[in-house]
């Protein structure tokens, strides 16, 4: 289904694409630009910008370009007719007819969200009935929950059989609906049947209020798995929600305490902890990490106090490593195997105090080596320390790494200038490993570019090499465009010897008026936008984009297109020759 060129260019006008963006990325303003940190890769410098003039963002880091259109695809997960329709929303704009009689996207995931939703009223009223008295013991009794805690998080109880399932059909959803939406499934006999039979429900709710999907727990130890969830549907991504953060985006500003559980985001509730959040039954994945220091300045771990609590907070650590988050890990310091188990049985004050002593990355690092290693051996503890220099190299803040060395230094007896050097010879090592691999990174992708938008640029690399010099020169700085507008610089499109950069350099001069980046918009698609892009980020920190030196890029460029064209070879080398000679004598 195609839509107009004038619904999208007024969709797109009522859709500023610094507002849109905004929602999403702190933006910072750059001369007539916008910086911001990519919300599609892990940075810890600005390298996202948002073009107001051209309604177009560029990532210098990953190459992600686009409009604001493509920008919500990518940021919504959405296809091109969802992000037309969310814009339409946004804007209070009405979406154009489309086929009429089939069910769109938007209305299938609509359908579900209202379907989750009365199945949460229908959880919640279960729990509530009489009948279901060893459900309300698990949660009152077992669990020792409030009726405030259960109303707050809208628990419920899903009863054994297919009441759900009746009620939902009653309500006029199919029974593929009900199945996709992992609120039923259909037994052998082929009849279909709740899917979170005899367990208790806790509905995961977006900020928006909806509700997304549940995780349902056995109340009875012997059935097997412990906690069932729905799976990823239309409206439901595990790896990129988290539970509660519906109630813990406002209060969690400056720390969020992650955990593992349903349970201990309720334990952390009761103890006056209302910003947790958790994961649902995967281990944290880069989506959620970045949700997460979008919200907060500092994220505590609070994952249980074993081995596989263990080693999921290192997972976690790596994760918030490339983004800007304080980090920190709790440790519980009595006999519980959770924070929700340690806040029932030592109470509100004494976990309130264990949050307050969460231990800084180093610390949590440390006591494991400590662990690991036995310290009053020499060679275990220096193999200690090199580890723990592995780690404090990583860390970008100069003040951050002083306070941890100091640490180090002082709980293992080594000199603070001793482990300084190492430490600073491992970042040495390690950014010109990075810088290495950040370049081939750079050329290959940029290579790759090239062979789809410059197709000639490998058959005369040097001459073309040169254009898009010319061109870097020209995009950063506009003035000179009248200089050779007006004749006083010598350089015509029949100089250029490649399609693709004539093209722009006829973009560029052929314009009426002054010229402006974003008319390059009409004529390029987002790929050859994008290229052209990255050539005037070239010369774009150089700075010296002055009228000589492009008076001498076009010299070379006649020079070198003169050269290539011609076709002796014993001329060519004379010329070559000559050109040398040359240049020497006016060095
Ligand atoms: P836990 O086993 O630590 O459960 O799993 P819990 O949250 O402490 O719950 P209680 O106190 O035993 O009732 C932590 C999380 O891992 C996921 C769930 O999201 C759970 O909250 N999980 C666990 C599953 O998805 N399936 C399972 O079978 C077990
Ligand atoms: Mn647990």
């Amino acid at each position: 289904m195609a839509f107009s060129n004038f619904f999208v260019q007024e969709l797109k006008s009522r859709n500023n694409i610094v507002d849109v963006v905004s929602s999403y990325v702190t933006l910072k303003k750059a001369g007539s630009n916008y910086t911001g940190l990519c919300p599609f890769h892990s940075e810890k410098t600005p390298s996202f910008t948002v073009f107001p003039k051209n309604e177009n963002y560029y990532c210098f880091g990953c190459e992600a370009a686009g409009d604001v259109i493509t920008f919500i695809m990518k940021m919504e997960n959405l296809d091109y007719k969802q992000a037309l329709e969310f814009l339409c929303n946004r804007a209070g704009m009405k979406m154009p007819d489309t086929e009429s009689g089939s069910e769109t996207d938007s209305e299938k995931r609509q359908r579900f969200y209202s379907m989750n939703r009365e199945a949460a009223i229908f959880f919640v009223e279960q729990l509530r009935n009489p009948d279901n008295r060893e459900a309300q013991n698990y949660v009152f009794r077992k669990r020792g929950l409030s009726t405030s805690t259960v109303t707050h998080f809208g628990i419920g109880y899903n009863p054994v059989g297919n009441k759900l399932y009746e009620k939902l059909h009653g309500l006029g959803y199919t029974d593929k609906e009900l199945q996709e939406n992992y609120l039923c499934m259909k037994g052998q006999n082929g009849k279909c049947y709740d899917y979170f039979r005899d367990r208790i429900i806790f509905p995961i709710i977006d900020n928006m209020g909806r509700v997304l999907g549940f995780g349902g727990r056995a109340i009875r130890d012997d059935v097997k798995p412990k906690y069932l969830n729905t799976s990823d549907t239309a409206v439901f991504k595990k790896g990129k929600n988290l539970y509660s953060l519906n109630f813990a985006k406002s209060s969690c500003k400056e720390f969020l305490l992650l955990c593992e559980g349903y349970m201990d985001v309720i334990g952390m509730n009761l103890a006056g902890f209302t910003n947790s959040v958790a994961t649902l039954g995967t281990a944290l994945t880069e989506d959620q990490a970045r949700t997460i220091a979008k919200y907060t300045d500092t994220v505590i771990v609070c994952y249980d106090n074993d081995q596989a609590g263990y080693n999921a907070t290192m997972r976690a650590l790596e994760m918030f490593k490339n983004l800007s988050v304080n980090v920190k890990v709790l440790r519980l310091d009595g006999e519980a195997k959770d924070p929700d188990e340690y806040v029932k049985k030592y109470g509100k004050d004494k976990f309130e105090n264990c949050v307050r002593n969460s231990a800084g990355k180093l610390e949590f690092v440390l006591n494991d080596l400590q662990k690991k290693y036995n310290f009053s051996v020499d060679e275990e503890k220096i193999k200690a320390i090199s580890e723990a220099c592995d780690f404090l190299a990583d860390i970008d803040s100069e003040i951050e790494r002083e306070v941890y060395i100091g640490k180090l230094a002082q709980r293992t007896g080594v000199n603070v200038d001793s482990i300084k050097h190492d430490v600073n010879n491992k970042r040495k090592y390690n950014k010109r490993k990075n810088d290495r691999k950040y370049v081939e990174a750079e050329l290959n992708s940029h290579k790759k570019n090239r062979e789809l938008v410059n197709k000639d640029f490998d058959n005369n690399p040097k001459v073309a090499g040169t254009e898009e010099e010319i061109i870097s020169v020209l995009l950063n700085n506009t003035d000179l465009i009248n200089d050779i507008k007006n004749g006083s610089l010598e350089l015509g499109k029949e100089d250029f010897i490649t399609e693709f950069d004539k093209r722009v350099f006829e973009a560029m001069t052929e314009c009426e008026g002054v010229f402006e980046e974003g008319t390059l918009n009409g004529s390029f698609n987002e790929r050859e936008f994008s290229y052209i892009m990255k050539i005037k980020m070239r010369r774009n920190s150089l700075g010296n984009n002055s009228r000589d030196i492009l008076a001498q890029l076009i010299n070379n460029l006649k020079e070198e297109k003169e050269l290539s064209q011609e076709e002796d070879p014993i001329k060519h080398t004379q010329k070559i020759l000559e050109l040398k000679r040359k240049e020497q004598s006016d060095n």
